[in-house]
């Protein structure tokens, strides 16, 4: 017999990018765990996302945000203080990729880069930190990526964003340790979401078939399983962490 208390009951919860991917699972993870979810996306998908929780039973709304724009992220959470009162967690999980050298991308591009992946995980912070400190405390987890912690050929500024994003969850973890803030990051191998999609789709199937062979599960990881470690993260069975980074990548960086 299960009497199991849901992981997130009564919490109210922002994730960025949730209209898809592994912002999506974890959207409808929480929701199944009890949060107030609040679907933040800059794509209309998270309306969808929200109507898919809703009709579920959960409790969600969806604010359309762009991350990297400090008046977006302020209304984000101006708009989720108005309608819940208050604010738990936060997951920085929207991202965009990026391929090319230092020499092949634009300086543009190179902003963009930065800006949603890293400035975004800056705002957000920013601006939800002082909320949790007026409820007593909360959790921040940053969706990094293994090339944060190792090289990706051709992939420059994207490995630039995610390295840059594990070190400032070790610094905010430390900044704000004292106000009872935790702040982890975890960082995904390859995933099977539209953004995974997308790049694949430009390579022949044996060229994708010999990259889910070199990660030692062989296969690539559905949004489900990270989802579930972001859960981890965001619920108090991980209440001794904070500053940490968690791999979740089938062994690919164990090699
Ligand atoms: N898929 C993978 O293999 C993989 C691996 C490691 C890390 N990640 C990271 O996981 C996160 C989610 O990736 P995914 O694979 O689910 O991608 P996805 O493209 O399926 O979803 C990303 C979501 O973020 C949203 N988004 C993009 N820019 C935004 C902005 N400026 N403001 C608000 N929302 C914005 C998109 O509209 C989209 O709904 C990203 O940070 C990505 O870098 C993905």
């Amino acid at each position: 017999m299960s009497t199991r208390k849901p992981r997130l009951e009564g919490k109210v919860a922002i994730i960025t990018g949730a209209g898809s991917g592994i912002g999506r699972a974890t959207a409808l993870l929480f929701a199944e765990e009890g949060a107030k979810v609040v679907i933040c996306d800059i794509a209309e998908s998270g309306a969808e996302v929200c109507k898919e929780i809703t009709e579920r039973g959960g409790e969600a709304i969806f604010i359309k945000v762009d991350v990297s724009k400090a008046k977006d992220v302020a209304y984000l959470i101006e708009k989720t203080i108005e309608r819940y009162g208050r604010l738990d967690v936060l997951v920085n999980n929207a991202g965009i990729p990026s391929s090319g050298t230092v020499l092949d991308i634009t300086e543009a591009e190179w902003d963009r880069v930065l800006d949603v992946n890293l400035k975004g995980a800056f705002l957000c912070s920013k601006y939800a930190i002082p909320e949790m400190m007026k409820g007593g405390g909360g959790v921040i987890v940053n969706v990094a990526s293994v090339l944060g912690l190792v090289g990706g050929k051709g992939e420059a500024a994207y490995c630039a964003s995610k390295g840059g994003l594990i070190a400032l969850t070790k610094a905010l973890a430390l900044d704000f340790a004292e106000y009872k803030i935790r702040v982890n990051c975890i960082c995904p191998g390859s995933v099977e979401t539209p953004m995974r999609q997308r790049i694949m789709a430009s390579k022949a199937p044996e060229e994708r078939r010999a990259a889910e062979l070199k990660i030692p599960i062989k296969r690539v990881a559905r949004p489900e399983e990270i989802a579930r470690a972001i859960l981890f993260l965001a619920s108090d069975e991980s209440s001794y962490m904070t500053g940490s980074t968690l791999v979740v990548d089938g062994g690919w960086t164990a090699q």
